[in-house]
């Protein structure tokens, strides 16, 4: 079992990160493969709560490898924070960490971007995380990105910042009407980091090579979920990065060949944050009954987030583009308290019912909800660790999201901690 990947099949804040930790165990690497630090990442063990944005979520096991590839872009501020933080808990962040030298980075003038093209959109934005994710990609594709490694050269990475400079302070200064940049600030910045951070650099291919062909075990944590991904989700309301299976092979230099299983991390029920269409979406106190049962509050932002029913049209949708060998599903617990739980199948359009994603943006945001109700268990299932234990009507929910999904679950999560979980 060399290569195993954990997808978000929502719109991200599945429970990815109480997963990836609890399966970390069993794992000799674990690494991000896209995304940045718009993800948050929550680990629970005992008392001490970490958030992880960046590093992969491994990194509280002892002695496991945790690599950044090539195609996450890196906020070396942001990356230095979280070091800090982990090695104020006891972590031996020296010894496990490693950063693909080709991943590209977010500069000061991506955030400022990010947030100003979210200005000047107004009522139209994306509700994005302002941390600069989307303008760095698009330097990336746009040919105009900066490795990380650059900074062991400061000519080369002085180039390259020139180039960047002179292009973004003519579009702040004349599109946002902002303050130009000043090249010497942030060259000065950028390789105070470097050495901070350059002992962690690695060829990462090799790396990945090295491993697989030894046999290693490698987890492959998603950042987001399936609904963001760049050509899969809710485009434009998206992130900037290939969030699914896909984005594996690229942004860690793992052939698909090597990929043996996929696990999709599937809330209970639905949550987004930022803006664009969520068919299943609650405005009313069922919503709000969720939002706070299930504590959702962006762990990045601190947004409140979206809340609803379970849809089986973004699950089903998930299952084919991953490539589903298994479903992880999370917060079971939350729902404990419901009288009656709603699973949409599909959604209404003009007369006509969808029951796979429709491709039409348009069809998702005004499609009505096509609901089959089921009875809800009003029972403990919170902090269950045995399947048999579970109440009759929440075994059913859980067969019922197989049967419509058509793949088997896999794991239960009923809690935030490691210990609260059913695997199968
Ligand atoms: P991620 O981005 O997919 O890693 O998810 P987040 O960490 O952003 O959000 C998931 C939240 O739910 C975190 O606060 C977790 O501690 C919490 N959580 C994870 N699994 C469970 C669960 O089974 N039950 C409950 N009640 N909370 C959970
Ligand atoms: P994890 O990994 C939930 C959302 C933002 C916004 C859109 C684009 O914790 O599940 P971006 O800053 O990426 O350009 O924002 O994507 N978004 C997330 N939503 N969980 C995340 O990560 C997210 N990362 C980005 O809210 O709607
Ligand atoms: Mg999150």
């Amino acid at each position: 079992m060399p290569v195993t990947v954990i997808v978000g099949t929502q719109w991200g804040d599945e429970g990815k990160g109480k997963i990836v930790d609890l399966i970390s165990k069993d794992m000799d690497i674990v690494a991000r493969y896209q995304g940045g630090h718009n993800a948050g990442h929550t680990v629970i063990v005992g008392d001490m709560e970490v958030v992880l944005h960046l590093i992969p979520s491994g990194i509280l096991h002892k002695g496991k490898k945790c690599l950044i590839g090539n195609g996450v872009v890196v906020d070396p501020k942001a990356l230095i924070d979280e070091i800090e933080m982990l090695k104020k808990n006891g972590i031996d962040v020296d010894s496990q960490l490693f950063i693909s030298k080709k991943a590209h980075l977010i500069m000061p003038y991506h955030k400022v971007i990010d947030l100003s093209m979210e200005a000047i959109k107004g009522g139209k934005k994306i509700g994005t995380t302002g941390r600069g994710i989307g303008p760095a990609y698009t330097d990336k594709a746009s040919r105009l990105g900066i490795y990380i490694s650059d900074l062991l050269n400061p000519e080369i990475f002085r180039e390259k910042l020139a180039i960047n400079i002179e292009q973004k302070n003519s579009l702040v200064k004349n599109l946002f009407g902002k303050e130009p940049f000043d090249i010497d600030q942030i060259f000065n910045e950028y390789i105070a980091y470097a050495e901070v951070i350059k002992k962690y650099f690695v060829d990462a291919k090799l790396f990945m090579r090295e491993a697989i062909l030894a046999g290693e075990r490698i987890l492959c944590e998603g950042a987001q979920g399936s609904m963001l991904d760049v050509d899969y989700g809710t485009y434009p309301f998206v992130t900037s990065s290939n969030t699914t299976t896909g984005g594996v092979c690229t942004g860690l230099s793992i052939p698909p060949k090597y990929i043996d299983r996929v696990l999709g991390i599937t809330k209970a029920y639905t949550t987004r944050v930022g803006e664009g269409p969520f068919p299943t979406e609650l405005l009313d106190e069922t919503g709000e009954i969720l939002r706070k049962e299930g504590g959702e509050y962006g762990a990045t932002t601190g947004r409140p987030r979206r809340c609803g029913w379970l849809d089986m049209v973004v699950l089903k949708n998930a299952v084919w583009l991953n490539g589903l060998d298994g479903i992880v599903l999370t917060k079971l617990d939350v729902l404990d308290n419901f009288r009656t739980i709603k699973i949409c199948e599909g959604y209404k359009y003009k007369g006509t019912i969808f029951k796979d994603m429709p491709d039409e943006l348009e069809i998702i945001t005004n499609g009505e909800p096509v609901y089959r109700e089921v009875e809800g268990w009003m029972a403990r299932s919170a902090g269950v660790t045995d399947y048999k234990d579970l109440p009759a009507k929440a075994k059913d929910y859980i067969k019922l999201i197989e049967e419509l999904s058509a793949t088997p679950i896999r794991i239960i999560s009923t809690g935030k901690q490691r210990s609260e979980t059913i695997e199968l």
